[in-house]
Order: structure tokens, then C-alpha cells, then sequence
């Protein structure tokens, strides 16, 4: 038996480290592409368990949420755990809808929500399940209508009325929601046909200082002690199909639902995931990633900071407007962060160098044949020159296009038509717009936003974009009327204009409907600032434009170049397809890594890691006194592991990015272990390259999640509904001699 365990180990020393790693597979190719490997690695199934049109196979347990009813794409990813329809997602994806259901009484959000049972249960506004029934190649099909005559624009015009027509024909009456994607830079075509259920509804979810513990200091960031979770139902009618909300419908029976491991993770084990990642760049020119990092990320950097600033600076002292603002000022620290990351690894993990290398291969091999000099020769020139063409004029565009939005002129825009045709000859058009004002939703256009929120904003947002230009290619009003009236005072100005703008309280627009005149509106300042805001971006508008699609034109090109390259140079290597949310499968292992020189980050964090965290009342790192008593006590229940610990979050190498958000991440068997939620900040550049040896995907250990469902909340009705598994004990040692 001894000899046996050494050959074993021997073989697992020599494929122990086959590291897939890289890739967000399409789950039609796993038999071909990566199938061997993934059993080498770990996988226990079988490639029909794993993607099947005929069965129930692990796909139908996988769910693309979505904020629609015929979603084209998905903001987060969910996966089915019971046979009554119960689905876990992140709490940061539950976040928007959790948010909708809570009031400053009832806050969520805050204080957490259990359903004792399905009557308790929540209908979740907006949230929809869709469910891939399969998915086909068309690009055929697609590609079939493009002629060698036609300019850019026509062929997107030609694929645009093909993909209409296909998707239309496979909707069986609008029974599914087919959906056609490009992929390769639109050099290949799929189908997805999904079954979408909108009677989602709220079952569970932990207190923010639970499910957001860390809030935006820890995101992004290993270690990491944040319970990412919440738990949702899908409900459907009573034959099972789709139906929009009815106390009559029922919980789904899924075809198929994951269960739960309790065994936990070790180093080097073979773990996959499957999701929904929304959009990677994989294939980005290295002039695509320099316009980034040096113009367009610092644009989005500068206005998401000081708009998170205003922010913060009234949702840490009152509840209400906390409350209100907080889906939106996650999104935005979320994506602020992230661009600050991207900006510092692109450069530090010297992403940029490694795509002129790889342009420079490129390159020569172009340079080998005339064939390939006439297609490709000019596929780099234009990338770089369209990409300086942006650069020029990405600051007019973008800036304008923020502060356009803000407070009373980003309202005023809406009187915009009124006001074109309160200012033109036609008598009809007049009347027919002011009695169009009558109709509009005044009380709405402030509902969510705070007063004083907004006035800030407003003229923290004019501050901004003053620092941002040069004095002179500022916009009329700066020197005319903030400079000349108010002697340079924005502070002053702001005040101004929101106690005499027809924009900025809702009394004041119900005053001017009742009375409008377009020469009220031209001395409005608010609406003259959204005027000559729009011009500076209409200006900027057609050079961007033409630069876009050029862009995007050459980077088809490059995509096709390339993979013809690849296939002539390295024949060995599978090319993967970037993001673009569609189903996809990653597959790699359990890994610790080392950030820095001495660094060592272990693959597991425990319950510890919260109490040397925690910080009493504080606004992101405060923890409820229940799950601080458990900790001390160490009152784990059976979700402890071996050394009587518990593990809150592990590290795996699988390839994810935003969209993947609330992906099962499973064992060989497909039991899943836990809840992919994030990246790490060494390799924010990863969605561009991905870095084998940085790049780690955060996960919260499913054996944290039931602690908190458990012993936290006491949901035992949910405990029982789950299909929790652990393995019998190996009986190595005993068998040996
Ligand atoms: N970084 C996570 C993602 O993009 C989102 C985490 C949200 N949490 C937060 N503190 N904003 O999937």
C-alpha cells in the first residue's frame, strides 16, 4: 500500500501542477478543449453532467441575473441549491434590489431580512433568473451576409438585421429570450436561447456588516473576511414555466441544484467555476491599454472621487440618505477603485510592454507575405492613430458628458424639446409641448435624491471641472457669470442657483409648468450651463465617434490576425474568447501567492481575521455583537474545520472577472464550496492580462455561509431545505501496511 501511495503521489507531483488557470471557456467545447485536463486536475464528472442540451446537466443550475425581462446581458451570476428554487447570489448583487425593498423602518440593507417561510417571502423589484437552455454557433449564418463591398458601418448593419431575424425565429413566440453575441471581435457568432423567470423574490440576507464587512477599504483587497452572500427564490407558475409575480405561483423545480460541500478547501484543489463574466480586453492593443491609463481611467477617476467625496460626506451621519444612496455610491467606489488598481498594476505588471511584444511578433510575421502585408499592414498604424484621435478629445467628451447629469442641469435637460419648440414658428408644436410638461412626473424626477446631497454635488462638480481646463477652454458661463457675478465664487453661484433655478426644487418646476416661457428658461443658469455643456460635447462628439469605430474595426483585424498567427506559430495553444456575458466555465485550483518580496498570503482566512478587524461602530469594519460572541466562543457548529477554526474566505486560481459576481465556485464532484466575489488588487490588470502567478479569485467558503444561515440567524428552515454532503473520512493512514 506504501508503494502505491508514493507512485501516487509521483503522478500527482508530475500533474499537480497543470495549471489551466487562463480561460473563460464556452461550456459547448468543454468535451474538446478542456475536458482532459480538467479530469487530470480534479473534475469527477463527466462532460454530459456537465454541459447537456438532452439532461439536466450542471448548467441548468446555473443563473444569469438580470435587471429585465429579456435581459441581453447579466449584471451578476446565481446558482440554484435546493429543489425548491432557492438561489445563492453575492449580497452585493442582492444589493440594488435589497436596497429597493428597505425603508429607513424596515432597512435590509442594515439590519438583514429572513423569511421564516415562502410566505415571508420578498417579490425583489426588477431582479430576473434566466436559465440557458442551450446555446449554438451561427456565425455562418451571421457572417453570411457580409459582402466584400461593404464599409464597417454596413456590415454592422447587415449583422445587426440577421441577429434580429434569427433571435426572432427562435423564440418560439417569446417563449425564450434568445440571445446572439460576436465574440473575437466579431469574427465568430453564437446563440444563447435562455428560459427567463421574473417572479424572483428575497429569502435571506446577513446585516451590511456582514455582507459588505470590509466595505471599500477591504474591496478588491486579500485578506479578505466579507460574507458575500444573500439567498433568493425563483418562483414559477404551476406547470413550472416563467410568470410575472402572482401569489398563486410557486417555487421552481430546477432541473438541476447544487449541493453543498462541507469538506472545505486544501492547497492545489481542483475547483471550477462557472458564470456569467460580463467583459475582459484580452485581446487589447497595447495603444488601447495607454489610452486608459492615461487618459480615460484618470477622467473616471477624478469625477467618481469627488462624487463618492460628497457622498460619504452625508451618508456617514444619516441613515436615511445613507440608505438612499447606497446602491449607487457602490457601484461607483467599485468601479472608482478598480480603475485606480487597473491604472497602477497595468503599469507596475507591465501589461503595455507585453503587448508591443507580442505586436511586434505580430509584426514580422505580417511582414513574412504579401497576403498578410494587404490584410494586416495597417491594423497597428490605425489603432495608434485612432486611439491619439480619442486622446484629443476625451476630456471634452467625458467631462461635459458628468457634469451634464448634475443636480438642476442635468434636470433642465429634460425641458430641453419644450424649449426647442417654445423658440420655433410652429404654433401646434408650442402648445402641443407645454401641454407635454403638464404630463411629466415632477415629484419623481426628485424621488431618491437628497437636497442637500444634490447642492453640494453641484458645486463640487463645477469646482472640478474648472480644474480640469485651462481657463480659456472653459465654457461661457465660468468667466461670464460665476467670475463676472460672483466674483470667481462657485460656493456662492451654487447657493444662487438653487435658490433661483426653475430646476432645482420641485416647487419652482411646478411654478414654471404652470406658466412656461422659453425666455424664463434662457435666463435660467442651470439651463444655460446644460447648454454650453452640450455643445462643448457635440463639438467632441463626431471625431470620438469616427476614432470608436475605427477601433473597433481594427481590432476585428487584429483578433482575426492574430488567431491566424497563433494557429501558424504556436498550433498547441486553445484560444478562449473574451467576456462578454455569456455562460463560461474557468477552471484551476486552490492557491496561496506571494504579492511582494517576503509576502506570503495564505489561500484561507478564519473568523479571526474579523475580530483583529473589527472597529466597533465604524462605518465600514463594525461587526453585529451576535457574530462577534460566536467568534470568541468559538461556537462554529459543524462548520468549524479540523483544527476547529472557521474558514470565511479562500483563494483559487480560477480566471473571473465582474459578472462572475455570486458564481458557485465547486469541488471535482460539483459540489459547491463557496461563492466567487472578487478579484485581488496585485492583478487589477488581469481583465487586459491575466497573471498566473498574482491573479487569485476571492471566494467566501460555503461553510461560512451556512454558519451565518445557521448559527448567526437561526434559518434553520433554510438549513433544511439545502443539500449539505461531507465525504466520509479518507481511511489513508489506515490502510496503510
Ligand atoms: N469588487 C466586487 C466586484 O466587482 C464588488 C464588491 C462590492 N463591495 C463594495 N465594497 N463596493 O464584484
Amino acid at each position: 500500500m506504501k508503494k502505491l501511495l508514493v507512485f501516487a503521489l509521483a503522478i500527482l507531483a508530475m500533474v499537480g501542477r497543470v495549471r489551466a488557470d487562463e480561460g473563460m471557456w464556452l461550456p459547448m467545447f468543454v468535451e474538446r478543449l478542456n475536458y482532459v485536463d480538467m479530469q487530470k486536475m480534479g473534475l469527477q464528472l463527466t462532460p454530459e453532467e456537465l454541459y447537456s442540451i438532452n439532461h439536466s446537466s450542471l448548467k441548468d443550475a446555473i443563473v444569469g441575473l438580470g435587471s429585465e425581462p429579456k435581459p441581453r446581458g447579466f449584471f451578476c451570476t446565481g446558482e440554484i441549491v435546493s429543489e425548491k428554487g432557492l438561489l445563492f447570489t453575492n449580497h452585493h448583487c442582492g444589493y440594488s434590489a435589497i436596497q429597493k425593498l428597505s425603508s429607513v423602518e424596515h432597512d435590509y440593507l442594515k439590519d438583514g431580512f429572513w423569511a421564516k417561510n415562502f410566505s415571508e417571502e420578498l417579490p425583489a423589484p426588477e431582479m430576473t433568473a434566466s436559465f440557458l437552455i442551450r446555446m449554438e454557433d451561427v456565425t455562418k449564418d451571421i457572417l453570411g451576409v457580409v459582402t466584400d463591398d461593404m464599409d464597417w458601418q454596413a456590415r454592422n448593419k447587415a449583422i445587426s438585421a440577421k441577429i434580429k431575424e434569427l433571435e426572432n425565429a427562435a423564440s418560439e413566440d417569446g417563449k425564450y429570450n434568445p440571445v446572439i453575441k460576436g465574440f473575437f471581435e466579431g469574427n465568430e457568432y453564437y446563440m444563447f436561447v435562455y428560459q427567463v423567470y421574473t417572479d424572483v423574490r428575497l429569502v435571506g440576507v446577513a446585516n451590511s456588516s456582514i455582507g459588505k464587512f470590509g466595505g471599500d477599504t477591504d474591496n478588491w483587497m486579500w485578506p479578505r473576511h466579507t460574507g458575500d452572500f444573500s439567498i433568493f427564490r425563483v418562483y414559477a407558475d404551476k406547470d413550472g414555466k416563467p410568470a410575472a409575480y402572482s401569489k398563486d405561483n410557486v417555487p421552481l423545480v430546477p432541473k438541476h441544484h447544487l449541493p453543498i460541500s462541507l469538506d472545505g478547501v486544501k492547497q492545489d484543489d481542483f475547483t471550477m467555476i462557472w458564470g456569467f463574466p460580463g467583459s475582459t480586453e484580452r485581446y487589447m492593443s497595447s495603444y488601447g491599454i495607454d489610452y486608459n491609463v492615461d487618459t480615460f481611467y484618470p477622467i473616471i477617476i477624478d469625477v467618481f472621487g469627488k462624487e463618492l467625496e460628497v457622498m460619504d460626506e452625508f451618508m456617514q451621519k444619516d441613515d436615511a440618505i445613507n440608505l438612499m444612496y447606497a446602491d449607487n455610491h457602490a457601484g461607483l467606489a467599485n468601479t472608482w477603485k478598480n480603475f485606480i488598481g487597473q491604472c497602477t498594476m497595468l503599469r507596475k505588471n507591465k501589461v503595455s510592454e507585453a503587448k508591443v511584444t507580442l505586436e511586434n511578433r505580430f509584426k514580422q510575421w505580417v511582414n513574412e507575405s504579401t497576403a498578410r502585408k494587404a490584410e494586416y499592414g495597417e491594423v497597428l498604424p490605425n489603432l495608434k492613430k485612432a486611439y491619439e484621435d480619442m486622446a484629443g478629445v476625451a476630456k471634452s467628451l467625458f467631462y461635459p458628458n458628468f457634469i451634464a447629469q448634475v443636480g438642476p442641469v442635468g434636470l433642465s435637460s429634460a425641458f430641453t424639446g419644450y424649449y426647442m419648440a417654445a423658440t420655433g414658428d410652429d404654433k401646434d408644436l408650442k402648445a402641443a409641448a407645454a401641454m407635454e410638461l403638464q404630463a411629466m412626473d415632477i415629484d419623481g424626477m426628485f424621488a431618491e435624491t437628497n437636497p442637500q446631497v444634490e447642492h453640494k454635488m453641484f458645486a463640487e462638480m463645477l469646482k472640478l471641472y474648472r480644474n480640469a481646463f485651462k481657463a480659456e477652454e472653459l465654457p461661457e458661463f465660468y468667466s461670464k457669470v460665476i467670475d463676472k457675478k460672483f466674483k470667481g465664487d462657485i460656493d456662492a453661484f451654487a447657493d444662487y442657483v438653487y435658490a433661483n433655478s426653475i430646476f432645482a426644487t420641485p416647487e419652482s418646476m411646478k411654478a414654471f409648468i404652470a406658466n412656461p416661457k422659453a425666455k424664463k428658461m434662457e435666463k435660467d443658469y442651470a439651463f444655460q450651463i446644460s447648454q454650453q455643456l452640450t455643445e462643448v460635447l457635440m463639438q467632441a462628439a463626431p471625431a470620438y465617434r469616427k476614432a470608436n469605430t475605427t477601433v473597433q474595426e481594427n481590432d476585428h483585424l487584429f483578433v482575426k490576425g492574430l488567431r491566424e498567427y497563433y494557429a501558424d506559430k504556436q498550433p498547441n495553444k486553445s484560444l478562449y474568447p473574451d467576456a462578454n456575458s455569456t455562460m463560461r466555465m474557468s477552471y484551476g485550483s486552490v492557491q496561496d501567492y506571494m504579492p511582494a518580496d517576503a509576502v506570503h498570503y495564505d489561500y484561507v482566512c478564519t473568523a479571526n481575521g474579523i475580530l483583529e478587524k473589527y472597529v466597533p461602530g465604524d462605518y465600514e469594519f463594525d461587526a453585529p455583537k451576535h457574530l462577534i460572541e460566536l467568534i470568541e466562543k468559538k461556537d462554529f457548529g459543524p462548520y468549524a474545520n479540523e483544527n476547529g477554526d472557521l474558514i470565511v474566505c479562500f483563494l483559487s486560481t480560477n480566471d473571473i472577472t465582474g459578472g462572475n459576481s455570486g458564481s458557485p465556485i465547486m469541488n471535482g464532484k460539483g459540489e459547491l464550496i463557496g461563492l466567487a466575489f472578487d478579484g485581488n488588487w496585485e492583478a487589477m490588470s488581469g481583465d487586459v492580462n491575466f497573471e498566473p502567478r498574482l491573479q487569485r479569485t476571492i471566494n467566501v467558503d460555503a461553510r461560512y455561509v451556512l454558519f451565518i444561515i445557521d448559527k448567526y440567524a437561526g434559518a434553520t428552515n433554510l438549513i433544511d431545505e439545502l443539500d449539505i454532503r461531507k465525504s466520509e473520512p479518507q481511511p489513508i493512514r489506515e490502510e496503510e501496511e
